[in-house]
């Protein structure tokens, strides 16, 4: 068995990558420790590097297509782990997740029609409501207690006076790291199915549960939401693939697939590029074990940041990390406006994050980390915050 080392530095500079390579361009100053963009700085697990190497050695680069053996690894890979199979039928292939967001948006609304998002949420889940020109509808989630929830009587109320039509579920949710537990996905889906209010639910973090708990792919909550969700899944996450572009949706429901299709087809995209097919495929046959030791790794980088803030920062407040890898971190005992915060975290502690308001205007007051980086790197970024904040 290959013993993977997380502790490795892999340098990354001068490779095109947007979270070293584009300060200067994002209007960020050169120099700093990045951990903003949600991709990681470790190595994809061996077997996919090895594939993708097979693939490009043969040299011709033509249109590529998946037969039986893709939907298989995609198929096994969600029922060994989630209980949930979807059938070949229901797998759509798209260029990324958030191109399907966005198509999804398309297909399943019209323009001036009501999609609820619930903020503080990945910003494109706002964008691309508001670029296709629909009614964006919050439902906040309640901060309470260092810990965030779903208001459900707002959200029954929301969907019922703007008549929402669809709204975009983040689980695991970014960036406030919390896994959904079964409950609260029952409620929320209870809900929907009472007013017909079609989900889709975003969950390319799904390998992410930390701390022995379980991620729930929404149908498996109650099969009846296989009717009016779309599930949106991806490697690109869990074995830091997003340069591939390779993504996969899974919907069940027959009108709610054709629909989707239709609007992927109307942009003139067709087939995925050869290169994500192949890597998608490889990861899902060939990379548990190395997710197994990454999520070892990770779970020691969320306790080393605990026990961190506990000693050394207590005045920050460390959101409890459920799921995904990006650490959400609460500056309100600094009662710093949103512009201060972020000039002591660039120009005083030299680190390059995301603000919280990114994340919509619930965000204000925080910064979000990504904490899938060497511990070694992680240790200088809470150091350089602890120099800037202490
Ligand atoms: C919740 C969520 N959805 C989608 C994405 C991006 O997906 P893609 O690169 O496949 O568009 C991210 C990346 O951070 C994310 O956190």
């Amino acid at each position: 068995m290959t013993t993977y080392d997380f502790d490795e530095i892999v340098p990354r500079k001068n490779t095109n990558c947007i979270k070293y390579d584009f300060a200067r361009e994002r209007g960020m100053p050169e120099g700093l420790l990045p951990l903003w963009v949600a991709d990681m700085d470790f190595r994809t697990p061996d077997g996919v590097v090895e594939r993708l190497v097979e693939v490009a050695r043969h040299g011709i680069f033509g249109y590529s297509e998946s037969k039986d053996d893709y939907y298989r690894a995609v198929a096994d890979w969600f029922s060994t782990r989630f209980g949930y199979a979807p059938e070949r039928a229901w797998i759509k292939k798209t260029p990324g997740v958030v191109c399907a967001l966005a198509a999804a948006v398309r297909a399943l609304t019209e323009p001036g029609d009501s999609v609820v998002i619930q903020t503080p949420v990945y910003y494109p889940f706002a964008g691309v409501v508001r670029q296709n020109r629909r009614n964006l509808v919050d439902n906040t989630l309640v901060y309470r207690d260092g810990r965030y929830l779903m208001d459900f009587d707002d959200l029954e109320k929301k969907i019922v006076d703007h008549k929402a039509k669809l709204m975009l579920l983040c689980s695991p949710h970014n960036p406030v790291g919390r896994v959904w537990t079964r409950g609260e996905l029952a409620r929320l889906g209870e809900i929907c199915l009472k007013h017909r209010c079609l989900i889709v639910s975003d969950e390319i973090h799904c390998d992410f549960a930390l701390g022995g708990r379980t991620h729930h792919v929404l149908p498996t909550v109650d099969p009846a939401l296989n009717e009016i969700a779309v599930i949106l899944t991806a490697p690109s996450k869990t074995f830091n693939l997003a340069g591939l572009q390779a993504s996969n949706a899974f919907i069940a429901n027959p009108e709610l697939r054709k629909l989707i299709k239709d609007e992927i087809d109307a942009t003139g995209y067709s087939q995925l590029n050869t290169m994500g097919l192949a890597a998608c495929q490889a990861a899902y046959e060939r990379g548990g074990e190395w997710l197994a030791q990454l999520l070892a790794y990770l779970e020691g980088n969320a306790e080393f940041s605990r026990r961190f803030f506990r000693e050394r920062l207590p005045r920050v407040r460390l959101v409890e990390p459920e799921g995904t890898y990006l650490l959400w971190l609460d500056f309100a005992d600094y009662r710093l406006p949103q512009e201060e915060l972020n000039r002591r975290v660039v120009s005083e502690a030299g680190l390059w994050l995301d603000e919280g308001v990114m994340f919509g205007a619930a965000g204000a007051g925080f910064q979000r980390v990504n904490m899938a980086c060497p511990r070694s790197v992680l240790a200088e970024a809470w150091e350089r915050l602890a120099g800037a904040f202490g």
